[in-house]
């Protein structure tokens, strides 16, 4: 369902170096690839989708990081951007006062639904959208059970005993399940399934690659294979990863990998080493026009990869043969405009020795996404090992947290 082209590398390593990596990542017990298997959350959430359909013309999802990249992720690859289609689904990962001004004069409240994301349930930046859009729900006399509804850890965090104090509906984030890992749990399920997408076939797409994934055999193992590139290039001074689908629909899927990336990869390593790739968000052929001069001649420490669709939908440029300035774009639809640009931006960089992979999935659905997501999160944890840091943490933020509570403190 993907497949994966790369430059030349080193050979591989043996099964037996791949079976050891693979049992390091179980070591640590997490459940990022166990949680597709949950059909019983699956079944509450399409059950829940289906009894709230049409109630809602809005839904907001107040979360951020891993709690909102993922549903960000699946509307914009799956959902029209141009149709006026119910629900909208708004993401808001942010605290701008600006901006959540400009939502909350513009939402219809009585036909929202807020859904509250943070796996720890302490996230200050959510907390407070939740106080603020609490205290408008209430001030409109609206109920709060039929208009917000929380994701969280089963346990722990604030959102779960304010679940129970104010009869909210809560889903569960299984709690070994860190947040850019989560988006095939409720985190991004559930958004999904009020949209209309189809979760099964998501899971079943995400499912089809981790069988790969777990597989300890070099050759079959895709995520591994990809994981040498990103490591072997990275420690030939390219860390820098640039990722450029040639889709707008995946243009977010750009955003959600760099997180994934650099807050599983960016550490400092028991020896005081620090490590980590650098993750760029492009798109082709956009960045073409504003990126590829820096990639073509720029300094050499870049990698890439090209991320592409095999089947789109066929629309006809409908240029004129006998009009000069158009006879080249006479009988090309747009996708083979938008392929033979990938292929030309990949030879011209390859022409330089800059290495190139291209992933390509067959077309853009909920399954190929769901196998995207798989490929990449099961990819970072497999690269975590090579650079012998643990993927599934980051201390690295916790004092900006602490700065931050002290200087609110200071307002007081
Ligand atoms: O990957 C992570 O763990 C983080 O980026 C979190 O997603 C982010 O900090 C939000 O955390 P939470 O979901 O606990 O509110």
């Amino acid at each position: 369902m993907i497949t994966l082209t790369t430059p030349p590398i080193t050979p591989y390593g043996t099964d037996a170096t791949l079976a050891s990596l693979l049992g390091a990542i179980a070591a640590r017990g997490q459940g990022f690839a166990s949680c597709i298997d949950d059909t019983a959350l699956l079944r509450d959430i399409q059950t829940y989708a289906a009894a709230v359909e049409g109630r809602y013309s809005d839904i907001v999802v107040l979360g951020i990081g891993g709690s909102a990249l993922g549903a960000r992720t699946i509307r914009n690859a799956l959902v029209n951007p141009y149709q006026s289609t119910v629900p909208r689904l708004h993401v808001v990962d942010t605290i701008d006062p600006q901006l959540l001004q400009d939502l909350s004069h513009s939402l219809p409240l009585s036909s929202t639904l807020f859904l509250v994301i943070s796996k720890s349930g302490h996230t200050t930046e959510t907390l407070s959208q939740y106080c603020y859009f609490r205290h408008r729900l209430l001030a409109a006399r609206l109920p709060l059970q039929e208009h917000m509804l929380f994701i969280t850890d089963p346990l722990h965090g604030v959102l779960r005993p304010l679940a129970e104090a104010e009869g909210i509906r809560a889903f569960p984030i299984p709690p070994n399940v860190g947040g850019r890992f989560s988006v095939l749990t409720a985190v991004g399920l559930l958004p999904a399934a009020l949209l209309g997408v189809d979760i099964t076939a998501m899971l079943s797409g995400a499912s089809a690659i981790r069988e790969r994934f777990l597989s300890s055999s070099v050759a079959e193992n895709t995520c591994y294979q990809y994981a040498c590139v990103l490591h072997q290039q990275a420690e030939a001074g390219r860390n820098i990863s640039v990722l450029m689908p040639y889709s707008k629909r995946l243009q977010t899927l750009g955003s959600w990998y760099a997180q994934l990336l650099a807050e599983s990869t960016g550490k400092r390593t028991s020896a005081g080493q620090h490590v980590g790739l650098t993750p760029v968000a492009a798109m082709g052929p956009t960045d073409q026009h504003s990126q590829l001069q820096l990639y073509a001649e720029g300094p050499d420490d870049k990698q890439f990869t090209f991320l592409t669709i095999a089947t789109q939908p066929l629309l006809p440029i409908m240029a004129e043969q006998h009009i000069p300035w158009q006879s080249h774009l006479s009988g090309v639809d747009f996708a083979q405009l938008l392929h033979a640009e990938y292929q030309a931006t990949r030879d011209s960089l390859q022409e330089l020795g800059r290495p190139v992979s291209t992933l390509t999935i067959p077309q853009l659905d909920a399954r190929t996404l769901g196998a995207l997501f798989f490929f990449l999160e099961g990819t970072v944890a497999l690269l975590g090992e090579m650079l012998g840091i643990n993927a599934f943490d980051q201390p690295g933020v916790e004092r900006s947290k602490e700065l931050t509570r002290q200087y609110l403190q200071r307002l007081h």
